[in-house]
């Protein structure tokens, strides 16, 4: 076999990415971040393709570096439009793959395949998110603000890691998270790259901006990001890329420090309210977010008609998730009730305050850090677009989401007393209320029907997406479903004209 020949900036590299296209029709689809599952892809289209500077050759830790957004069209089943979206890639050549490919971290797929003609005639294609030696060039370019290509780099200040290598988180979801830890603690970082990218500001890097300049201390620090003008998109709107924060090495998951205190109660029982100090303060931590971001961003009032609206489209997703997972069924009339109860507090004088929030908070997005909680991730929900993601909303979304994540991390324990799980479920969502309402913000059980009514949407919402994804743990909503449909809020609290304490001043 002769000795592959990578690409140079004389070569150029569009050979290599024309090469590269055919392997990635098979691969793209298998990504647990590729969003159209089960769809044949029709096209792929480079939109950019720029190399990331470093040292080029056939040794080890050198190899050529790719950055790519590539344009995927999928043609849907029974025709119409088909579904485009763009993706962006770190694109790795080297003969002999990933430079740690035979150890630890890098999984075997993360090789796109081996290139079998032409000029590049035996080089592998890799994700080079896997590469610790390339993604180092992706760092370096984070350090200090500069153009590239169609990338724009920009940073914030704060100490950078030097010079270190990258390793990919184990928490892959929607995005791909690279790690920087190889200095001291206060240098360690990691970067946040979004898979599928739009043009506009991404909600994650907003919110982190906006909390950052507003002093908070419940974000990681954020440091630098790159985003890139894409082609017939607004030049006004770059679709951001990636945001490196400061890495919390110590920090605990919420998910998992939670679910270990409540496997402790099999043992002993009356340990029933070992998590609630730590509720308390998450419930101050996110107030103290809401509170900074409705100083920072754009707040609004949700008038009669509007809420009315929201109402209405809870009861929709509702009637849409009675037909997607029949067992709902049963739930469908008093759940309705709950919405209507929303909409006749709305017309008896209900107006809420509407503002920037997390969007998708839950306890395996925060973390428990020597300083205490910090919130993570403000991506909002995946699913929707980044002009829905953007829109003000009530804050007591978030609180919903919390609570609700009690309750999973209670029934996913599974203790041999399914009343001790429910006491420690209920023990900590008044704590964490408590906590919110001490910092000054809203006290979240004060509007009871609206309360009821977010958790309601938000276990919906959970139980269709079980049904699709996690059928094992379907279970978990519909008991939330069930108890949400019989549990009384008090909607005659809410009186005609009365201001409720979620009633902003109004000019
Ligand atoms: N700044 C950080 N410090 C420590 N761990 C982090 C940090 N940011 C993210 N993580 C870890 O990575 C995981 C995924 O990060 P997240 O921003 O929620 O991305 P995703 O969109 O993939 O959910 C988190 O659940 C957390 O465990
Ligand atoms: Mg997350």
């Amino acid at each position: 076999m002769t000795t592959p020949v990578p690409p140079t900036p004389a070569t150029g590299y569009r050979p290599l990415v024309e090469a590269t296209l055919p392997l990635l029709r098979d691969w793209l689809p298998r990504r647990r971040w590729f969003a159209g599952k089960g769809h044949p892809i029709s096209a792929i289209t480079p939109l950019a393709v720029t190399a990331l500077p470093g040292p080029t050759g056939l040794a080890r830790g050198t190899g050529t570096l790719l950055h790519l957004l590539l344009r995927v069209e999928q043609r849907q089943p029974g025709g119409g439009a088909p579904v485009v979206d763009v993706y962006q890639l770190l694109l790795g050549a080297h003969p002999d793959g990933p430079s740690g490919l035979h150890g630890a971290d890098v999984p075997q797929d993360a090789v796109i395949g081996r290139i079998t003609s032409g000029p590049h005639d035996g080089l592998v294609t890799y994700d080079a998110a896997y590469d610790p030696a390339l993604t180092r060039r992706l760092l370096a370019l984070l350090t200090s603000p500069q153009r590239l290509g169609p990338l724009r780099f920009s940073t914030l200040g704060g100490r950078l890691p030097a010079a270190a290598p990258g390793r990919v988180g184990t928490a892959e979801q929607s995005n791909t998270s690279i790690i920087y830890d190889a200095g001291a603690p206060a240098e360690a970082a990691i970067l946040k790259l979004f898979r599928r990218v739009a043009p506009g500001l991404n909600p994650d890097l907003e919110l982190s901006l906006a909390l950052g300049r507003a002093g908070s201390s419940r974000i990681p620090a954020p440091l630098a990001w790159f985003e890139a003008e894409l082609p017939d998109a607004p030049q006004e709107a770059p679709a951001t890329l990636g945001v490196l924060t400061h890495f919390l090495r110590e920090a605990e998951d919420g998910w998992e420090l939670a679910l270990r205190q409540i496997q402790l109660l099999d043992a002993d029982p009356s340990r029933v309210g070992n998590f609630a100090a730590e509720s308390f303060l998450l419930g101050r931590a996110t107030a103290d977010v809401h509170l900074a971001l409705a100083r920072s961003l754009p707040v609004t009032v949700l008038r009669r008609a509007e809420v009315e609206s929201m109402a209405e489209t809870m009861a929709l997703r509702l009637d849409a998730a009675c037909l997607a997972v029949p067992a709902l069924g049963r739930h469908r009339d008093a759940l309705r009730q709950v919405f209507r109860d929303l909409a006749l507090a709305a017309r008896g004088g209900l107006r809420l305050r509407a503002q920037r929030v997390h969007g998708d908070l839950h306890l395996g997005q925060v973390l428990r850090s020597a300083r205490g909680w910090v919130l993570l991730d403000f991506e909002g929900e995946p699913a929707k677009t980044l002009d829905e993601r953007r829109l003000p909303q009530p804050a007591v979304r978030d609180v919903a989401g919390i609570l609700r994540s009690f309750d999973y991390a209670a029934a996913h324990a599974r203790l041999a007393d399914p009343a001790v799980a429910a006491t420690w479920a209920a023990r900590n969502r008044e704590a964490f209320c408590a906590g919110y309402a001490a910092t000054g913000a809203e006290d979240p059980t004060l509007d009871p029907v609206l309360l009821r009514a977010f958790e309601t949407d938000k276990a919906v919402y959970e139980v269709v997406y079980e049904a699709r994804h996690r059928p094992d743990w379907v279970s978990i909503p519909l008991a939330a479903c069930a108890r949400l449909a019989t549990t009384t809020a008090h909607p005659a609290a809410v009186t005609p004209d009365t201001p409720t304490r979620q009633t902003p001043t109004e000019a």
